[in-house]
């Protein structure tokens, strides 16, 4: 049995084969072409024309000639190819093909039962090759998928970049905060897509900082209440920057919260508990952790542990208990958060 295949020979793929003679159709080359002379075969030609081609005699049939050796070689003296119809609306699927070591082996009725077989053939098919398809368009749209999701995670990296220009404290903050952040996510059992999501908006959390004048940002001693209420702004800015970005996660959202804190005390709408999402109180902790663990302006860095030590006094009042156990969890064994903060 033959596939027509779609390729500028228009080849012949031997896709089956039974019988005495199925080494001779061992790398044959066969085409469906008729600017090929393997393409006046039974096979090439049934296909081409849709119907039934017969070789009676192989030793005197010129549409044979370029087998007639090989026919002999392996005790082949007549044939019949019976197209199997086409599966999509288009030219034949392939050919079956049948040899014969007699010649003359193909009568009308013989020709008839091999194209009957040739057409249930082709109704097997159909089912199959819809499946292949639909199996080919499932491919494609995950590969589109996994294309747009890493445009995605770089168009986020790259905003996360162009703070690093501006303010680098923020940017190595950021990355940390991320990394933390989709620990603790991961350590919770939330999804690959949340941990996703999360990641994305630790990315970029404080973006809305392009906003506050850099002088503010990199102050060495304590701001005014004036400047406190500038860098309070950054949430809001955040969201504004990210509102409009069609993220499939809220993004923005997140953004917005993450200095909002389970007592209302936060900003900047002093939202409670559930109110804020869980995304947002994950980032919440993890900014937490790194703004009072590792290097800033001011106050000066109080390490791991002081700080650890101030998350847990806030867990249940300002931050999420649950999430701050996750935190602590990390710091079992090899103590990861450590790690975690250090590579980053
Ligand atoms: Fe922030």
């Amino acid at each position: 049995m033959g596939k027509a295949e779609d390729d500028s020979n228009k080849t012949v793929a031997v896709i089956g084969g039974t019988g005495s003679a199925l080494a001779y159709i061992k790398n044959i080359s066969v085409s469906w072409s008729e600017q090929n002379v393997t393409g006046l075969v039974p096979g090439g030609t049934c296909i081409r024309t849709a119907k039934p081609n017969v070789i009676k005699d192989s030793e005197v049939d010129e549409g044979f000639l370029p087998w007639m050796v090989r026919a002999r070689e392996y005790g082949i003296r007549s044939a019949v190819g019976c197209p199997i119809p086409s599966v999509d609306g288009g030219h034949s699927y392939g050919c079956l093909l049948v040899d014969s070591k007699v010649p003359n082996a193909f009568g009308d009725s013989e020709v008839q039962l091999f194209e009957s077989l040739a057409q249930e053939i082709g109704f097997g098919l159909r089912p199959i090759e819809r499946q292949h398809k639909l199996d080919d368009q499932i491919h494609e749209k995950q590969l589109t998928q996994e294309r747009l999701d890493d445009a995605l995670r770089a168009t986020i990296e790259a905003m996360a970049k162009t703070m690093e220009w501006r303010d680098p404290y923020t940017a190595g903050h950021q990355k940390k905060v991320a990394s933390i952040a989709t620990a603790i996510a991961k350590k919770m059992g939330m999804s690959d897509e949340t941990v996703q999501a999360l990641y994305m908006a630790a990315m970029v959390h404080d973006i809305g900082k392009v906003a506050v004048p850099s002088d503010i940002l990199t102050k060495p001693t304590r701001l005014t209440d004036l400047e406190i209420k500038l860098v309070q702004g950054h949430v809001e800015s955040g969201y504004q920057i990210l509102k409009d970005v069609p993220f499939p996660w809220p993004i923005a959202d997140i953004v917005r919260q993450h200095h909002e804190r389970l007592d209302g005390s936060g900003y900047p709408f002093g939202l409670k508990g559930d109110e804020i999402s869980l995304a947002a109180r994950i980032l919440a902790v993890a900014d937490t952790i790194e703004a009072m663990a590792t290097h800033r302006p001011y106050p000066p860095a109080k390490g791991l542990v002081a700080a650890m030590s101030q998350v847990h006094a806030e867990a249940g009042i300002s931050l999420d208990a649950k999430v701050v156990d996750a935190a602590f969890a990390l710091m079992d064994g090899d103590n990861a958060l450590q790690s975690t903060i250090d590579i980053a």
